[in-house]
């Protein structure tokens, strides 16, 4: 499906990017991963090439796109998939200034950056293909971390915004929204290990997009449930938000993404 594309992954040492890329790998793509230190090991296993690429600075997003571009030429898809998380503290502004930024640079800024130097270039071939992935937090709420839910919403927005600014120009973008997926942040959580949704592994989550893809769908939810979700949060606000109340007495204090 992805024959000779030339793909980009971000925070692809484990987890969901390395799954992302796999699934390229499997459809013909040449992929490059990055990751805060090249994912060598990573690349070596599943027939990838490893780039550094601190996501959080611009300079080195766009050093990672020109590297990819002078040894495999033009990227085809971009999937922005670095991110970080942290928990509130006892209060809902709780978590540090830092972190707050850390979340801001890494969620939102990453995905900016990315768009600013390889958009250019897809406006004037016709063609690109930019993913995000935000998270179900990004329709919905994280409970116990404020920091990730408003970064990934923010995620979302512009994932929309690339679409609607330049889907008239050939671009294509999605943003995938995963529920619990396993994977080095949801390590040791309790919220993800008894989440009633269930915990996805991440080819689950590549073949979701591999799906949204091929349907020509924006959102891609491995989770399909949601979508009801989100529909409730919409039509039933109210409704939504007192569910979630009850959702947070229940798991207390469960959230421990790291970042
Ligand atoms: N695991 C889940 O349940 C879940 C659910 C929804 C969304 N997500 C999102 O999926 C994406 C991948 O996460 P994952 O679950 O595979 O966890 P993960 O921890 O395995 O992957 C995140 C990767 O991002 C990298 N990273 C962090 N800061 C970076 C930076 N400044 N520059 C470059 N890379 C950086 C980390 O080194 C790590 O390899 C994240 O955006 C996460 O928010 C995860």
């Amino acid at each position: 499906m992805f024959e000779n594309k030339v793909v980009c992954v971000t925070g692809a040492s484990g987890g969901i990017g390395r799954g992302l890329a796999e699934m390229f790998i499997a459809e013909g793509a040449s992929v490059a991963i990055s990751d805060l230190d090249a994912p060598s090991a990573t690349a070596t296993e599943i027939g990838a090439q490893a780039y550094t690429c601190d996501v959080s600075k611009e300079a080195s997003v766009k050093d990672f796109i020109s590297q990819v571009q002078n040894d495999h030429g033009p990227i085809d898809i971009y999937l922005s998939n670095a991110g970080v998380g942290s928990e509130n503290g006892k209060f809902v502004a709780g978590a540090s200034n830092e972190s707050w930024e850390l979340a801001w640079q890494v969620n939102v800024m990453g995905s900016v950056y990315a768009a600013r130097a390889l958009m250019p270039s897809w406006v004037q071939r016709g063609g690109g293909r930019f993913v995000i992935t935000a998270s179900a937090a990004g329709l919905l709420n994280q409970i116990g971390s404020a920091s990730y839910s408003c970064t990934k919403h923010a995620a979302v927005s512009l994932a929309e915004s690339i679409l609607i600014e330049h889907g008239d120009q050939g671009i294509k973008s999605h943003c995938i929204c995963p529920q619990y997926v396993r994977s080095n942040m949801t390590k040791g959580m309790a919220m993800a290990e008894k989440s009633k949704d269930g915990l996805l592994e991440p080819r689950d989550v590549a073949n979701a997009l591999k799906a949204a893809i091929a349907a020509d769908e924006f959102l891609v939810l491995p989770h399909p449930v949601v979508k009801d979700y989100f529909i409730n949060r919409a039509v039933h606000t109210d409704a939504y938000l007192s569910g979630m109340r009850k959702l947070k007495e229940k798991v207390g204090k469960a959230f421990s993404k790291k970042g």
